[in-house]
């Protein structure tokens, strides 16, 4: 499997995984401190399932949740990343898979994990696509089929990343936190607003999630401060 984007729409092409294509770059040295921040947050914890949220759209929670899941797998941990956005599913998009099998299908049991399941070009990270989206997503990701299939990729894996549906819009990514042991909140710089941020804040630990951390993304950042930061190069 190829990562380079087929440039047959705008979605596409864009989304490509600064991690894997350019891994020396400031950018990717970011989601390794994010990865450190998040194994430091929970110390005494086994972190093996996060879901990654937002408070609204297109916030950076797609881009956050396949990045980390890269420097997760670079680490040598065996990933799997899950597409649980049944509302606006794009993981198949980043990795140029179809989407006619995944996590949907499992959890209807017309597949297993293991044929669901893709393994990626880049070592130790696997995918699991949405499938077809759902009449009922929150009604099927709170399913006990998602406690088993939860079960099953934890025998398998050493990790387990969840993308989920913006937290304020519907009660999917509540849910998920409540069922995963850690939740990264995803705000857009110059974007979210505060309130926003607070209510997911207050609504993830509603349902009891644990909340590792936040992460700020989109920051404007001069090219001379972000090298100089980085130091140089
Ligand atoms: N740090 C970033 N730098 C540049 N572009 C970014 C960054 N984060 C996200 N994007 C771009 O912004 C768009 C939205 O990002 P993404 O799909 O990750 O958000 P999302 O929160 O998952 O959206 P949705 O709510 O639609 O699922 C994408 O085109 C993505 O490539
Ligand atoms: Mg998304």
């Amino acid at each position: 499997m190829v990562l380079k984007a087929k440039k047959t729409n705008k979605q596409n092409s864009k989304r490509s995984l600064i991690t894997h294509s350019d891994s020396r770059s400031p950018i990717s040295e970011q989601y390794r401190t994010i990865r450190t921040n998040i194994q430091y947050s929970a110390v005494d914890e086994d972190l093996r399932t996060i879901m990654v949220t937002s408070a609204g759209p297109g916030e950076g929670k797609s881009t956050t949740a396949a990045n980390l899941a890269v420097v997760f797998a670079q680490q040598g941990k065996r990933v799997l990343l899950i597409d649980a956005d049944l509302r606006k599913p794009t993981m198949h998009y980043t990795f140029h898979q179809n989407n006619h099998k995944g996590l949907t299908n499992i959890l209807t049991k017309q597949a297993n994990l293991k044929d669901a399941s893709v393994e990626t070009d880049i070592e130790n990270l696997s995918i699991l696509t949405s499938g077809p989206i759902p009449p009922n997503p929150a009604e099927i990701l709170g399913s006990q089929s998602m406690d088993g299939m939860i079960e099953e990729a934890l025998s398998e894996y050493d990790l387990v990343i969840f993308d989920t549906p913006p937290v304020l819009a519907v009660t999917d990514a509540q849910i998920l936190a409540n069922k995963c042991d850690g939740a990264i909140l995803v705000v857009k710089s110059e974007n979210t607003e505060v309130e926003a941020s607070l209510k997911s804040k207050e609504l993830l630990l509603n349902a009891k999630g644990k909340l590792l951390g936040v992460v700020l993304n989109q920051k404007k950042v001069k090219d001379n401060q972000y090298y100089y930061y980085y130091g140089g190069k």
